[in-house]
């Protein structure tokens, strides 16, 4: 797997808070990657350490197997901050502002600008535009210049459910583009829509990190012994949910794609004429009571 970000022990510190504490994470190409956390965990600090905007106290980084360098920040596209534009400039004489700042030629504006949803707007001024519409522009500009990652700090804040949902489209059809996309937010609902991958971060520290759909499941696995345990583990692989089957002493464990539950399972190996010694449903329960409270400031 190419490595896009990987982080090394990065710490930060504003006095006696530990914004990022002893952070290390890899992120790689192609993943729709999550930094999920509550307000106040190190998101904004942690993306602004490696967009070279902040400096790190220890640690280090590399962007795409290398030190950071001119030449790396090039393939990088960020939203950051609020927009900011020319308010009394349309749309495209903004972007056309923006390819002047970073030394980009014209050409790509009306893809991004059809990219974002934008494309009928070019000629409006930024100053009639919605904030959804304008955070669509702040894309778009960072969609300049074709880079190989866009990363957007909480891209939904603060828009209508319809600007949220724009949104998100539009960071899935770029993803679909084959550009790796790194995402900070303290949305449970958000990450799990569009992420693929995951790291759970509260006080500076991952608590957790990995595929969404492993890491935000609501239960790890489903735990399942019958007396014999090869026959077992043949007919539970032909279930269609069923996504890895390890073996734990007399015990497998059952990791499925989506939610099912252990009546299903128990259904299931009924019907094949298995009857099961053990069943139970393992929680984890430091994961799911840190993700019930992100789900509650959603
Ligand atoms: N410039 C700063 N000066 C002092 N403290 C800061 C500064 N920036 C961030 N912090 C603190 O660092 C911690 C992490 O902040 P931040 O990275 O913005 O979190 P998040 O983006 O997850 O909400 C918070 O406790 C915040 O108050
Ligand atoms: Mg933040």
């Amino acid at each position: 797997m190419d490595t896009l970000l990987s982080l090394h022990e990065i710490s930060k510190n504003y006095g006696k808070i530990h914004a990022v504490d002893k952070l290390s994470m890899n992120i790689h190409k192609g993943q729709v990657f999550g930094i999920l956390g509550p307000n106040g965990s190190g998101k904004t600090t942690t993306l602004s350490i490696v967009l070279d905007l902040i400096k790190a106290d220890h640690g280090s980084f590399q962007w795409f197997g290398n030190v950071p360098s001119k030449e790396t920040r090039k393939r990088i596209g960020s939203v950051i901050e609020s927009p900011n534009f020319f308010p009394y400039l349309s749309a495209q004489k903004n972007l056309e502002i923006v390819a002047e700042i970073k030394d980009l030629s014209y050409d790509d504006i009306p893809t991004v600008l059809k990219m974002t949803g934008l494309y009928d707007r070019m000629n409006s001024k930024f100053r009639t535009f919605s904030f959804g519409m304008k955070q669509r522009l702040a894309v778009a500009s960072a969609l300049l210049g074709d880079p190989d990652v866009l990363i957007l700090d909480e891209p939904t804040n603060g828009l209508d459910p319809q600007g949220i949902a724009q949104i998100r489209e539009i960071i899935l059809r770029v993803a679909g583009e084959g550009i790796t996309i790194i995402l900070a937010s303290h949305l449970l609902d958000e990450v799990q829509k569009i992420c693929s991958h995951v790291a759970v971060l509260n006080k500076g520290k991952i608590l957790f990190d990995g595929e969404v759909s492993e890491v935000l499941a609501e239960a790890d696995c489903i735990e399942v012994s019958a007396d014999n345990l090869e026959l077992l583990g043949k007919v539970m692989s032909e279930y269609p949910q069923c996504k890895s089957i390890a073996k734990s002493n007399d015990k497998l464990l059952l990791y499925f794609k989506t939610l099912v539950k252990p009546q299903e399972i128990n259904q299931f190996l009924f019907s094949k004429g298995i009857t099961v010694s053990h069943l139970m449903e393992r929680k984890r329960s430091l994961e799911k009571h840190f993700l019930e409270l992100l789900a509650q400031e959603s």
